[in-house]
């Protein structure tokens, strides 16, 4: 069986997120299953180095954003043919994939990400010399074009899959620029990818995908509401057939307190002795008071209202009054606001409170293990990686009970026993008020002056399963389901 992914980020060729590393692996649990499994992405500045083997397989001509070309290669460490869409007026600049160094959206990114589907549409009419797959699996708004134009192509034999990771990001572009992205103009109507008068990519995957999938069960639920839709519920619950939840899972290779390569010491979930070295790392690198006693918040993800950032920053403050052994690492970027405001608190605390603005991988891998306790409120989360690896390196978690969170963090209630509260792996807490994030921190470290009770728990969530070979069954069911008798003539 033969599949084409297409997204704008896989770890290590292009990560700002969660994204990347849900698609790299999928991707590799795939291939581990035995499928061939091609990914398509831009080739951004340098994403080639990553690659071995890479020879350029043909010219694309007439591409939105001017002539393109394919080039091939294989990403050896995950043993994987790729496939970089190579523009370098589109793609060889500065920044992330989304925005400039200045950290505005560059300007063109409707073109970008039309000629991505472009391509991926020609792989599959099999105008190009790679083999045309039975499926070709579209992720996020940026690859949202492809069912659309695969569609309009009259791709009949291939089918077509999309994954929502984030339903708040759609790629919304003005309705005069259809011709620009190669749109023919019966797509274009409300029936289409319109959306109170623009283009909207993401709706356009929803409407002509064969499959639409979204990466946790009850964000497949919670979608289907206007809480949660995004202004997209109505379609996604006449789509409600063809809409299914496949979680997303961990990276073994990557994310593993026993063998992480970013850590002072490595540990697992019967010998814990490596993580206080950890902690003192963290506290070091952080500019922490490197106190061995003292209860280490994390928060590590975009500092943006989906994440709650701007709630956290405003409880803190009481928090860190009333609990003097408490110590916050805050990691992240994102909202100028929210990022000042975290500047802020750690010069209001010097040696309590410190936050790393910025992007930074290996301080990631560090937060995560030398964390007592990991903050992450969500107001919405379609999976959410980062509580996982947190569970995985013994750091419990304080969520929200929405998206993923709600499935994978086990949380026994407010009034359970002991045995109950030993099988837990972290807490939720509903609502997204300052109050309730504070009641549920205050749970957390109550709990954690219970020492025995806390290492249960920290076995518990350390040995939790969130490996991605369940859900790339899910995925391979749902392609053979899709593609029966090419896979029967082809696989
Ligand atoms: P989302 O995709 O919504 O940002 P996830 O929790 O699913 O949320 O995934 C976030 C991923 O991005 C994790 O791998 C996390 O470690 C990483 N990440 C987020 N912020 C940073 C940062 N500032 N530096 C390094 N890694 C980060
Ligand atoms: C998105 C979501 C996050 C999810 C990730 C990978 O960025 O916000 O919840 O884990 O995609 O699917």
């Amino acid at each position: 069986l033969k599949v084409l992914v297409v997204a704008s980020e896989a770890l290590p060729l292009a990560k700002t997120g969660g994204l990347g590393d849900a698609v790299s692996g999928m991707a590799r649990a795939m291939r581990e299953a035995g499928l061939d499994v091609t990914l398509l992405l831009p080739a951004y500045r340098g994403t080639h180095r990553h690659l071995t083997d890479t020879r350029t397989l043909c010219e694309l001509h007439h591409l939105p954003g001017g002539p393109a070309s394919l080039v091939a290669g294989r990403l050896a460490s995950f043993d994987l043919p790729v496939l970089l869409l190579r523009n370098d007026a589109l793609y060889d600049r500065d920044g992330s994939p989304y925005i400039d160094a200045r950290g505005e959206e560059h300007p063109d990114n409707g073109v970008r990400f039309a000629a991505l589907a472009h391509a991926a549409t020609r792989i599959a009419a099999g105008r190009t010399p790679w083999a045309v797959p039975h499926v070709v699996h579209a992720n996020d708004w940026h690859a949202g074009l492809v069912p659309l134009l695969m569609r309009a192509a009259k791709v009949r034999r291939v089918k077509s899959v999309l994954t929502i990771h984030n339903l708040a990001f759609q790629g919304l572009y003005p309705m005069h620029d259809a011709a620009r992205y190669g749109i023919p103009a019966e797509y274009c109507g409300l029936d289409g990818c319109e959306f109170w008068g623009r283009i909207n990519f993401m709706k356009a995957g929803i409407r002509y995908a064969d499959r639409v999938t979204t990466v946790s069960h009850t964000y497949a639920r919670e979608i289907l509401t206007p809480a949660f839709g995004h202004g997209l519920d109505g379609l996604l619950r006449e789509r409600q057939a063809q809409l299914v939840g496949i979680p997303n899972g961990i990276d073994e290779s990557i994310w593993n307190p026993a063998i992480d390569q970013h850590l002072p010491d490595v540990y697992s979930a019967d010998d814990l002795r490596g993580k206080p070295s950890c902690k003192r790392a963290l506290q070091e690198s952080f500019g922490l008071i490197a106190d061995p006693q003292a209860t280490v918040l994390v928060s590590g993800s975009r500092l943006t209202p989906q994440k709650m950032a701007d709630v956290a920053v405003r409880v803190l403050p009481d928090v860190l009054d009333a609990h003097g052994q408490l110590q916050v690492a805050i990691l992240g970027c994102g909202d100028r606001a929210i990022e000042d405001e975290a500047r802020a608190l750690a010069a209001r605390y010097p040696g309590r409170v410190a936050a790393h603005i910025g992007y930074d991988e290996q301080l990631a891998h560090l937060l995560h293990a030398g964390g007592d306790i990991l903050l992450h409120g969500s107001r919405f989360e379609p999976f959410g990686l980062t509580p996982i690896y947190a569970m995985r390196y013994g750091t419990l978690p304080v969520c929200s009970r929405v998206g993923g969170m709600a499935d994978t963090v086990r949380d026994p209630g407010e009034h359970a026993d002991d045995l109950d509260l030993a099988d837990a792996t972290g807490l939720l807490f509903d609502g997204a008020e300052a109050a309730h994030l504070r009641h549920a921190i205050e749970r957390a470290l109550r709990l954690y002056a219970r020492k025995d009770l806390w290492r249960a728990m920290q076995r518990s969530a350390m040995t939790a399963d969130h490996g991605w070979s369940a859900s790339a069954g899910r995925y391979i069911d749902l392609y053979r389901h899709l593609a029966p008798p090419l896979a029967a003539a082809r696989s």
